[in-house]
C-alpha cells in the first residue's frame, strides 16, 4: 500500500493534529493511507524557558525564530524517517523535500499537489512571528511555497491546505478513485454542477437529462456543463484545456456574450 508521511515543524502541533484528525484526512490516517507527525519546535528550545524567538539584528518590529531549535527539530524528524526506513528494501526516497510556507514562495496549485503526491515523506516548516533566521532556511529548505497573495499569521494553515490537497490524491484516500481525477482542475476544466433529491425544490428542478438514464447523453452533458462553467467562471483556465473544435466554439460564444 502506498502511504504518504507528512511531518510538520510547528509551534502549534495541536492545530495540525486537530485539523488533520477530522473528516476525510482523519479517516485516511486511521486507514494508514497517510500519517501526520506534528513536531513542536519548542521542544528543541535548548533552554528552560522554552524561548524559540529573539530580537532581529538591525532592529525593527517583531521577533525572529531562532535557527538552532528549527535545525534540531529538523534533525529529529530526519532521524525518525531514517529509523523507519531501516530494514526496508527500498530505504525510502531521499532526500526528503522540506517545504517552507511563505508568501514569497511559488504559488500552490493542483499540478504541484500532484507532484508532491508522488513523495513518500514531506517535511513542512511553519514560521511564526516576523520570520525565521535565514541561515537555517538556507541550510534545510528545498521548496518555498505560498498558498496565495495574502499574508497569514503563520504557516500552519497553508501546510494544512497543502496536506489536504495532497492527501486526496493518495490512492485509497477517496472512496472512488475516479472522483479525484474528474473534479475541478483535472484536465483544466471546472466540475459540472451536482444535484440530489428532491427532484423539484422550490421553483427549481433537476435538469431532465440527469433522470434519463442514458449514459452517453449524461457524459456529453457533464462535459458541456464543464466547458460552460469554465468559460463563465474561470476563462483563464481554457487556455490550457484540451477542447474539441465544437467545445472551443461553445466557450468562445459564452465569452463573447460576457464581453
Ligand atoms: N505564511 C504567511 N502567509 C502565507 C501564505 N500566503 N502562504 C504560505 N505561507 C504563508
Amino acid at each position: 500500500m502506498i502511504k504518504m508521511n507528512f511531518h510538520v515543524m510547528t509551534l502549534f502541533p495541536g492545530l495540525i493534529d486537530n485539523a488533520m484528525g477530522e473528516s476525510i484526512t482523519g479517516r485516511a490516517i486511521k486507514a494508514g493511507h497517510i500519517s501526520v507527525n506534528a513536531v513542536n519546535i519548542r521542544d528543541f528550545a535548548g533552554n528552560r524557558s522554552g524561548s524559540v524567538d529573539d530580537y532581529p539584528y538591525g532592529g525593527g518590529a517583531g521577533m525572529v525564530m531562532k535557527a538552532e531549535p528549527v535545525y534540531m527539530c529538523y534533525k529529529h524528524i530526519c532521524g525518525q524517517i531514517q529509523e523507519r526506513n531501516q530494514g526496508t528494501a527500498e530505504g525510502g526516497k531521499l532526500p526528503v523535500r522540506v517545504v517552507y510556507l511563505t508568501p514569497q514562495g511559488r504559488t500552490f496549485c493542483q499540478k504541484l499537489a500532484e507532484e508532491y503526491a508522488g513523495e513518500e515523506d514531506i517535511i513542512f516548516l511553519c514560521g511564526h512571528y516576523e520570520g525565521i533566521d535565514e541561515r537555517v532556511i538556507e541550510e534545510i529548505v528545498t521548496d518555498y511555497v505560498s498558498i496565495g497573495d495574502y499574508v497569514l499569521t503563520g504557516g500552519e494553515l497553508p501546510a494544512l491546505v497543502m496536506m489536504d490537497a495532497i492527501s486526496r490524491l493518495v490512492p485509497g484516500v477517496l472512496n472512488n478513485c475516479i472522483s479525484a481525477q474528474t473534479e475541478s482542475f483535472s484536465g483544466s476544466l471546472l466540475e459540472y454542477p451536482q444535484y440530489t433529491r428532491p427532484e423539484h425544490w422550490r421553483d427549481r428542478s433537476v435538469p431532465p437529462v440527469l433522470l434519463s438514464g442514458n449514459h452517453r447523453k449524461l457524459a456529453e452533458w457533464y462535459r458541456e456543463q464543464s466547458v460552460i462553467r469554465t468559460a463563465l467562471m474561470r476563462p483563464d483556465l481554457l487556455e490550457n484545456a484540451e477542447l474539441t473544435q465544437e467545445e472551443r466554439k461553445l466557450a468562445d460564444s459564452i465569452n463573447n456574450k460576457k464581453n
